[in-house]
């Protein structure tokens, strides 16, 4: 038996992404070796393939892979807390999109065998970050109002989803081909290519949103900020739409990208200290390592909701390993909505 992995080489575009088999790593003190069986690609991927993503310390070769599932298959020396054959998942940024991968036995998710591997990996990264952003940033009432950017996304339909359970009214963006989509979420679609979108907007809240989602670029956060009612909330989580414009990683897209990430830090700065509005950044890593339990916990309640019926990840396809750079391919031209699995079963 041999591990097989996604890797590249170099940061830079889909076709950069090889598929390379390898002896199956073995656990180190501390670690357990995984049998993956399911993980995604989503634009954090993109992200890190084309070399934009600030939080990643490695160079190429590097394996793809933000999240994964799978059963613990070999303990390391010292590992009490896990027993072979536990299923098991975390967010690892790199190396999920493999059929094998060693981590810490203290840091990973357990995850309940009553759920498809399927339908739990959708969760780990995107759509934890719908819940906690739900949960803990925006904090909106029923019968409040709550925009959502990019509703037709991997976090964007599961934000919706949790806005429809806890009755709160949405208005969402998305590209023309995915208003119904987002419409079948429970939310009026708005659609983001039109001219003067923000009018549109602008008219469909007479007092503004209680909270705002906005990963798109600088002009669309300051038009959201104003949209909001006083002591509403604005989260940013990313810069979707700068990002999209970088094919690869140069010194200059680097730079410009991190001007931009700063930028947009500043603002957040700068309208918390002189409005009543509050502006929050939200990233998963860190709500992870800072509350790990509240994590677990989290997610046990988000699979609940998924097993449940209450919430169903929109999975637009499911592919195989070796047809990773398909789906990268087809996130990065827009093409899906929603989730996009890899299959290693
Ligand atoms: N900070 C964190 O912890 C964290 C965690 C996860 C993700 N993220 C970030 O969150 C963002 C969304 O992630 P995702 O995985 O949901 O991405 P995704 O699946 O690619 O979805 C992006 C959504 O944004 C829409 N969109 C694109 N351009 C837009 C624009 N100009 N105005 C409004 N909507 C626009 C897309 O609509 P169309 O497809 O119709 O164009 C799509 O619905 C990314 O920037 C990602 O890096 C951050």
């Amino acid at each position: 038996m041999k591990n097989k992995k996604a890797i590249i080489e170099k940061f830079g575009a889909f076709n950069e992404i090889k598929i390379i088999e390898s002896p199956i790593p073995e656990p180190k003190t501390g670690e357990v070796l995984i049998r993956i069986e399911a993980s995604t690609v989503s634009s954090t991927d993109i992200t890190i393939r084309k070399g934009l993503y600030p939080l990643l310390k490695d160079n190429p070769p590097i394996v793809l892979g933000y999240d994964f599932v799978g059963i613990v298959e070999n303990l390391g020396e010292g590992v009490t807390n896990l027993s072979i054959g536990d299923r098991v998942a975390d967010i690892c940024q790199i190396g999920g999109n493999a059929k094998y991968l060693c981590r810490k036995a203290d840091e990973l998710l357990s995850i309940p065998q009553t759920i498809e591997a399927i339908d739990v990996a959708p969760l780990i990264l995107s759509g934890m970050t719908a819940y906690q952003i739900f949960k803990y940033a925006a904090c909106v009432e029923t019968g409040g109002t709550f925009l959502v950017h990019g509703g037709s996304g991997a976090v964007g339909n599961i934000l919706l989803q949790l806005c429809r359970i806890h009755q709160v009214k949405t208005v969402s963006t998305t590209s023309t081909s995915k208003l119904q989509m987002v419409e079948s979420l429970g939310a009026m679609a708005v659609d983001y290519s039109s001219e003067n979108y923000f009018e549109t907007l602008q008219k469909n809240t007479k007092e503004g949103f209680d909270a705002t989602i906005d990963f798109s670029n600088q002009k669309s956060i300051n038009h959201s900020f104003r949209l909001l009612k006083k002591r509403g909330r604005m989260i940013l989580c990313g810069l979707l739409t700068t990002q999209k414009k970088m094919e690869s990683k140069t010194f200059l897209n680097f730079l410009t990208f991190g001007l931009e990430f700063g930028r947009m830090m500043l603002k957040k700065a700068l309208w918390n200290s002189f409005s009543s509005k509050k502006t929050i950044f939200f990233g998963i890593v860190d709500s992870k390592k800072d509350f790990p339990e509240r994590y677990q916990n989290d997610l046990n309640e988000l699979i609940e909701l998924v097993i449940s019926g209450k919430i169903k990840p929109y999975i637009y396809q499911v592919f195989n390993l070796d047809d990773i750079s398909k789906a990268h391919q087809c996130l990065g031209n827009g093409k899906s909505a929603g989730h996009l699995v890899i299959s290693m079963n």
